[in-house]
């Protein structure tokens, strides 16, 4: 019998009804993680599609980016960089606001975490109102840092996420969407 990898990752992701609000389906990776055979497909296609990019970084956003894009960033023998909740990362930070599907919150990253023109790959593991990666994009561009695509496992195009990150001109790559 042959296999799909995306069909498998996909039909492993689970849907739980109005969590964490009435109305919002959580789209929930965590059955992808749990498997080895899984998760090993999800990091192998995007090591894939990254390997010959002349990638320097892998930035993660918190928390659900740093599973997956740690793990990929060291099978590319990059750096990879955290882009966290605020109030979290000890150094000297810069911070951007955004709004959820279910709130608000913002993104801090270090004033060092990237040097002018390295090349980048943003990564978490889902869009739904693009504005947890429009906001991690704009820390990473003033920084200086060329961000060469946002990546994720899940995208919710109704939400629009993805065609406002696209619409800034900032390729976007998801696996799989609902
Ligand atoms: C979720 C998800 C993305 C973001 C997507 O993170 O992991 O980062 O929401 O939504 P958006 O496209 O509307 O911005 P959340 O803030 O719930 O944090 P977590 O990873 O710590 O669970
Ligand atoms: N982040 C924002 N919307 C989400 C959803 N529907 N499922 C999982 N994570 C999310």
């Amino acid at each position: 019998m042959q296999y799909n990898p995306v069909e498998m990752i996909g039909q492993s992701i689970r849907s739980i009804p109005d969590w964490p609000k009435q109305g919002v389906t959580f789209r929930d990776i965590t059955p992808v993680l749990q498997n080895p055979r899984t998760f090993r497909m999800l990091i192998d296609i995007f090591v894939a599609r990254y390997m010959q990019q002349q990638l320097d970084l892998v930035a993660g956003v918190d928390a659900r980016g740093f599973i997956i894009g740690s793990v990929i960033a060291y099978e590319l023998n990059l750096g990879f960089i955290p882009i966290r909740k605020k109030g979290k990362l000890p150094f000297e930070t810069v911070g951007e606001e955004y709004h959820l599907e279910y709130g608000q919150a913002s993104v801090e990253i270090h004033v060092d975490a990237v040097k002018e023109g390295q090349r980048v790959l943003l990564i978490d593991d889902l869009i739904a109102t693009g504005g947890t990666l429009l906001a991690a994009n704009r820390l990473l561009n003033r920084l200086g840092a060329n961000v060469v695509e946002a990546a994720s496992i899940i995208d919710l195009p109704d939400l629009g996420g993805s065609t406002l990150i696209k619409e800034t001109g900032l390729p976007v790559f998801s696996l799989y969407s609902f």
